[in-house]
């Protein structure tokens, strides 16, 4: 059977997939971001059934030098698989970073190859790698060789528009030992923009038979199932779409209805508390900023925007949270009335 005729069923995305001898409970997979997906964050989306989530990026020389960030990116408790994604530019400090990882459990370690940031293609690593991919591959084969647990690989379609060399790169990496392939369905020269083209993934699932996830701009069932109709992919990964609801893996997945207010006000505290607790008051009153103002902006879009900046910009926790939990009980109240009325 030629390597195509395995994908031209849609996969169900609440059924498991395999990546070599581990299993995902789902096939909807919280992407990597960094000063997003945190250990509070991914707690709760593994809770609410995302079928994977991974450490927003660890830079592998950082980790290596002992960098507390680092190994706060690094921390798990409760989470399994625990799926660690590094970046680097070195092969030598990316297998040293890997090593670490893995004595420190994680179960996959993911490499970094599509992050567009100027800061890290400025170093060579992140998207930059796909330009040189002789230096990439040089890159994973170290990867792959330094631990023993499954190595995967997160990557754009290209540099630019006339670099679109995913699909080799990928071939590549499968043969020296890459065990999953994420593509997200942008150039690095698109940074965020346009729309991702889904149907441009394809050419990497005809290049290679380990298992294929593709990402960008899904943020619905409907964006889910045509994303892998177009791809071919065996599962799918969210990322913006999740802001402000860490549940939203987990609803895609049908693992678990869409909460409803009284259930998403519970969340919100607990996610506040989650990352007070984690990373401590001062600076978790600052890291929960912007979580808060995705919450507003999705549960209470009527909030005054002066009254959204002075719950988001108060450094008194209660008030910050009982502002944010008033603020979409008025919501919910608001449709309330519009439903009786
Ligand atoms: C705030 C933010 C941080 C990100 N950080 C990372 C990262 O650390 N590692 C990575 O591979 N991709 C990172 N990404 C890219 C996402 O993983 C994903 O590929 C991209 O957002 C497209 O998916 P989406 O349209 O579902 O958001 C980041 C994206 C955002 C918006």
């Amino acid at each position: 059977m030629c390597p195509k005729d395995n994908h031209l069923q849609i996969p169900d995305l609440s059924s498991p997939f395999r990546v070599g001898r581990l299993s995902f409970r789902n096939r909807v997979v919280l992407a990597p971001m960094s000063g997003v997906t945190d250990l509070p964050f991914r707690q709760l989306a593994w809770r609410f059934g995302a079928g994977l989530v991974v450490t927003e990026m660890v830079a592998s020389r950082e980790l290596v030098g002992n960098a507390s960030e680092s190994w706060a990116r690094l921390k798990n408790s409760g989470i399994d698989p625990h799926m660690v994604q590094l970046a680097g530019r070195e092969a030598h400090w990316m297998a040293e970073a890997a090593k670490i990882a893995a004595d420190n459990g994680a179960d996959v370690i993911d490499i970094n190859m599509g992050c567009p940031a100027k800061k890290v293609t400025g170093g060579y690593s992140g998207s930059a790698l796909m330009r040189d991919p002789d230096h990439a591959l040089s890159l994973i084969e170290a990867t792959v060789k330094a631990v023993g647990v499954p190595v995967t690989l997160k990557m754009r379609l290209g540099w630019d528009e006339n670099s679109i060399n995913a699909p080799l790169i990928a071939k590549r990496a499968e043969e020296a030992g890459i065990q999953m392939i994420t593509i997200h369905g942008r150039t690095r020269m698109q940074f965020y923009n346009g729309r991702a083209d889904w149907d441009a993934i394809r050419a990497v699932r005809d290049a290679i038979s380990v298992p294929l996830v593709a990402n960008g701009d899904v943020a619905t069932t409907a964006d889910a199932s045509e994303i892998l109709r177009r791809s071919g992919a065996d599962a799918v990964m969210i990322g913006r779409s999740s802001q402000g609801r860490p549940w939203h893996a987990g609803v895609l997945a049908g693992a678990i209805e869409h909460p409803d207010s009284a259930a998403i006000a519970d969340i919100v505290g607990e996610h506040y508390r989650m990352m007070l607790e984690f990373y401590g008051i001062d600076i978790g009153l600052r890291h929960a900023r912007k979580h808060v103002g995705w919450y507003l902006d999705r549960f209470a879009p009527h909030l005054a925007s002066q009254e959204k900046a002075a719950i988001m910009t108060s450094t008194d926790a209660h008030a910050v949270l009982s502002g944010t939990i008033a603020a979409i009980a008025a919501e919910t109240g608001r449709e309330d009335e519009k439903d009786a009325a």
